[in-house]
């Protein structure tokens, strides 16, 4: 396929590592065709699709039925997380890592309300009592477990035992602001999950992830676990980069997602985290709701928000800016994570002249970005509004252009994407 590229920069192909498409489950939010028409509309070329689904990737039984099902509605190409649900699925982790999973995922507490996880829970029957908070000693036995597969343990890292007490805490006060909110889940919250899971994972031997750092703190301390040599990686999400408490009162309810979003000072380190190399990945956690359930008081809404079409639009104006350079946006896009998840060269690089994953960005358009016009079935977005300069023109997955200037073709091009290390890589 030829294709014009004057005045753009052709980039190996963006990815998202970290999208909730709620398929199956809760599909009146989203469904796999909008968010990977979105993620192609975004210029991203890969998705990883979280496993907090009804059922959940917790077997190796639910991950080909997955496959199935994704397989069917994929506009771009996509690897998938099992979930980690303790003592119910520890035998079920082997399995899920020969199947081809990218990695594991751990909620390490809610972050999701309570009814999703008594249905993503109590899928089985016999599920009823392992709704969280997790003892130490479960959660130790899920990082010794992931550790024999060699894979990526990633957590969420807000503790529930811990943000349990302080959230009743805050509720009982009868307060509803934004600073609530973020005094119920607060940075300390996630820095000692982090510690907890730096040690378990030093003593088991796993290969530990943070999903979407949200605090300085936090982030620090991974910084100071790589410096001794631990295998730790963490990412972070826009909000956590372009938003900060303070923006609550032009943004409101759509900005809440868990972790919150915390405060300037927390969103500058972070930027500085990026800079020193601590922070290798950006990436969405594209997690749509419908427009219903996220407006209401801020204390009773779901947490979430979309964003895999948005993310490149904003790291590209963040280049403009000056904030870092193109190939660091590259490198936290696609080079990164593809070698963080095993997947380096097939993504996150390519040779010219073969069938790769290529996005093209235009560094000189202009966009606003518009919540009616996001392709995802829900349109709950903290940027409507937002102006900025760099654009994705044209999603190339596999040599086979998805969207090119905003248009749609080849549609469910998509297959799925496993670890170098299992035999095959891409499943059409
Ligand atoms: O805000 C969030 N929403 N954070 C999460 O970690 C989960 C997600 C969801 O699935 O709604």
């Amino acid at each position: 396929e030829e294709t014009d590229a004057q005045g753009c920069y052709v980039l190996p192909g963006l990815m998202d590592t970290h999208v909730h498409s709620r398929d199956p489950g809760a599909t009146h939010k989203e469904d796999f065709y909008y968010s990977t028409l979105a993620a192609a509309a975004g210029g991203i070329t890969t998705v990883f699709e979280m496993p907090n689904t009804v059922p959940p990737v917790n077997s190796a039984k639910n991950f080909h039925k997955q496959v199935q099902n994704l397989s069917e509605k994929a506009n771009v190409d996509f690897g998938l997380w099992g979930i980690c649900l303790g003592q119910l699925n520890l035998n079920d982790i082997q399995a899920l890592d020969d199947a081809g999973v990218i990695g594991f995922k751990f909620f390490w507490g809610y972050a999701v309300d309570r009814n999703t996880y008594a249905l993503i829970y109590n899928y089985k029957p016999e599920m009823e009592n392992v709704i969280p908070p997790f003892k130490d000693g479960e959660v130790y036995q899920i990082f010794r477990e992931v550790a024999k597969t060699g894979k990526i343990l990633a957590i969420h890292a807000e503790n529930n035992e811990l943000i349990q007490t302080l959230t009743n805490e805050v509720e009982e006060s009868g307060r509803t602001d934004y600073e609530a909110l973020v005094e119920g889940r607060p940075d300390f919250a996630e820095l000692t999950t982090i510690q907890t899971g730096i040690s378990f994972a030093k003593h088991a031997g796993t290969r530990l992830h943070i999903l979407h750092i949200s605090s300085g703190i936090g982030a620090d301390e991974v910084k100071n676990a790589q410096n001794r040599g631990e295998a730790i990686t963490t990412e972070t999400c826009p909000h956590f980069l372009f938003l900060s408490a303070e923006d609550y009162e032009d943004v409101g309810p759509q900005m809440k997602v868990y972790p919150p979003v915390k405060y300037k000072q927390d969103q500058d380190q972070l930027w500085e985290r990026i800079d020193d190399g601590t922070i290798s990945v950006v990436c969405s956690d594209h997690a749509p709701h419908t427009e219903a359930e996220k407006d209401g008081d801020l204390w009773s809404i779901p947490a979430g928000m979309c964003g895999v079409e948005t993310t490149v639009p904003l790291m590209l104006n963040a280049v403009n800016e000056g904030r870092i350079t193109l190939q660091q946006a590259v490198a936290l896009l696609s080079e990164n994570p593809a070698k963080q998840y095993d997947l380096y060269p097939q993504k996150g690089s390519f040779q010219p002249g073969t069938d790769a994953d290529i996005t093209i960005v235009d560094l000189d358009q202009s966009f606003e970005i518009k919540r009616e016009e996001l392709h995802s079935k829900s349109k709950v977005s903290a940027y409507d509004g937002f102006t900025g300069t760099g654009m994705p023109v044209q999603t190339i997955v596999r040599g086979k252009t998805v969207m090119k200037n905003n248009e749609f073709v080849n549609e469910n091009q998509g297959g799925l994407v496993k670890p170098s290390r299992t035999s095959e890589t891409i499943e059409s």
